[in-house]
């Protein structure tokens, strides 16, 4: 049960107070009956209109966003945009977030949603949710590079990463390579390679679990994710 202020805005594409003066100036009716109480608790069984119309959409939205360079993973910043201020108009008001970050100059796949719970449980430490990225590199990865991401790199700081892959296809270039990782620290692909003398110079993730990112999906642009794609995140991954 959650309360018809928040449930009119999840699934009705209003904003929190429009849902709230939809509310008090008598345009909403629960089980046919006017409801003016923003904090009623209500449900799925509910019959609930706004203006007569029934609102039925999902609750949770799950959005795969080819995330451009030069945005913040935010919902709201006083200097840059924002990967919500780049969503079409009809996805701006639905209580939307970047589930994880990925750095303004990275690239690639982002997950925005508002179901919290699916957040939480992909960032959790505990989940092991794999990361794969493209890694353009000023330098060549080297057989010592690789042996060391598998071992676990240590910051100079002492942190230590958990075994990470490092994949090259040296026919192409040297200089890219495929990074798996299982976990999110800040700025952690970068500083994995930095920390072997390599700085990054061009970063992508590819994909988050099983969902891997559409290939026909411009940089910049998004797309609705199905529950079977949804799902794919907790695919393979160790729990
Ligand atoms: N690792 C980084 O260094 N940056 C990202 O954006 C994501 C992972």
């Amino acid at each position: 049960m959650e309360r018809l202020d928040k449930y009119i805005s999840s699934r009705g594409g209003y904003s929190r107070r429009d849902a709230q003066k939809l509310i008090k100036s008598g345009c909403v009716a629960v089980a046919g009956e006017i409801c003016r109480q923003t904090d009623l608790k209500v449900g799925e069984d509910d019959e609930i209109t706004v203006n007569g119309q029934a609102v039925c959409g999902e609750q949770y939205v799950y959005i795969m966003m080819n995330k451009p360079a030069g945005v913040v993973s935010a919902t709201k910043d006083n200097r840059d945009r924002t990967v919500l201020d780049i969503l079409p108009d009809e996805l701006k008001r639905r209580g939307l977030f970047p589930a994880g970050r990925l750095d303004k100059d990275t690239e690639g796949l982002l997950i925005i949603t508002n179901d919290g719970d699916f957040a939480h449980r992909m960032l959790s430490p505990k989940k092991h949710v794999e990361k794969k990225y493209i890694a353009k590199l000023d330098g060549a990865i080297t057989e010592e590079t690789i042996k060391r991401f598998e071992d676990g790199i240590i910051f100079s700081d002492g942190v230590k990463c958990l075994p990470a892959k490092l994949e090259i296809n040296s026919e192409t270039d040297e200089n890219v390579g495929i990074v798996t990782i299982c976990e999110g620290k800040f700025h952690q692909v970068k500083k994995m390679f930095s920390t072997c003398g390599l700085n990054v110079v061009h970063l992508k993730r590819i994909s988050v679990g099983n969902l891997y990112l559409d290939s026909n999906l411009p940089i910049g642009c998004c797309k609705s994710l199905s529950k079977l794609d949804v799902k794919q995140v907790f695919v393979g991954n160790i729990h």
